[in-house]
């Protein structure tokens, strides 16, 4: 299959470690992301969303209370109060005291470890535009004074795909993942028609004759959250693009 319009780096093939090494480590921290290069993962995905104080976190769920020793929701909390949270200890008391990473903090660990970043962006539900418009600003600052030149640009991806169209009307070249639980024809058209695109899907909804009409729309299909290899094995012969896994390792081996 031959992606024109499609260029993150790496190009093809690829399995990506799933909020880092989500099964090895606790996910979305920086002890996941750093297990994720030492297995020579090259590509993770992480999740990021906004605080009370319009900062970025690296953190999947709307609230605290399953990763963390706190309670409420995330956009309800300032940074300094998300500063004082526990993010590794209900994984395992080896990981205790991780914190949740602060996006711009984390990026620079993120680029010495020489990893392609795929960044969602979450939003938390029934929130105003308001707070979309926000999310959007503080990504799009970041990645437009902050970025290195020589860095790839991240793959942004979001099952919110307003946020999709602001990051891409501020900064066309940056490659998009329109997240997406089903895969259908309309679905595969809107990816064709918007440059440098692909479409992230559950792998569980992915049938064969979906996969064809991405391949002949040319578009991209990544799928989640792939831990099984005999799955892997057929997603890949069937064409697809990138696998997420908790545990890529266990999918290589
Ligand atoms: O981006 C792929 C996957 O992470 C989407 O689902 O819930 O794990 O963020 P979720
Ligand atoms: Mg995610």
């Amino acid at each position: 299959m031959k992606y024109h319009k499609f260029s993150p780096i790496p190009p093809s093939g690829a399995v990506i470690g799933h909020r880092g090494i989500a099964k090895h480590a606790p996910e979305n921290t920086l002890s996941s992301f750093k297990l994720a290069a030492r297995q020579k993962v090259d590509w993770i995905e992480f999740d990021i969303r906004l605080t009370k104080d319009n900062s970025l976190v690296v953190f999947h769920d709307d609230t605290l209370e399953r990763t963390t020793n706190g309670t409420g929701w995330v956009h309800e909390h300032t940074l300094k109060e998300l500063a004082m949270l526990d993010a590794g200890a209900w994984f395992s008391p080896a990981f205790r005291g991780e914190p949740i990473p602060v996006f711009e903090e984390v990026l620079p660990e993120l680029f010495k470890l020489s990893l392609y970043l795929n960044i969602e962006l979450k939003i938390p539900p029934r929130v105003d535009e308001a707070h979309e418009n926000r999310l959007c600003e503080q990504v799009i600052t970041l990645l437009s004074s902050s970025w290195p030149s020589l860095q790839a640009w991240p793959l942004i991806s979001s099952f919110h795909w307003p946020l999709l169209e602001k990051i891409r009307h501020a900064l066309p070249e940056v490659p998009l993942g329109f997240l997406s639980e089903t895969c259908e024809a309309a679905t595969i058209q809107m990816v064709a028609n918007t440059p440098n695109a692909a479409l992230h899907c559950d792998y569980q909804n992915l049938s064969e004759e979906m996969l064809n009409l991405c391949e002949q729309a040319n578009v991209p299909v990544l799928a989640y959250t792939v831990n099984q290899p005999e799955i892997a094995k057929k997603l890949i012969n069937a064409g697809i693009f990138g696998l997420f896994s908790d545990d890529p390792q266990h999918l290589r081996a």
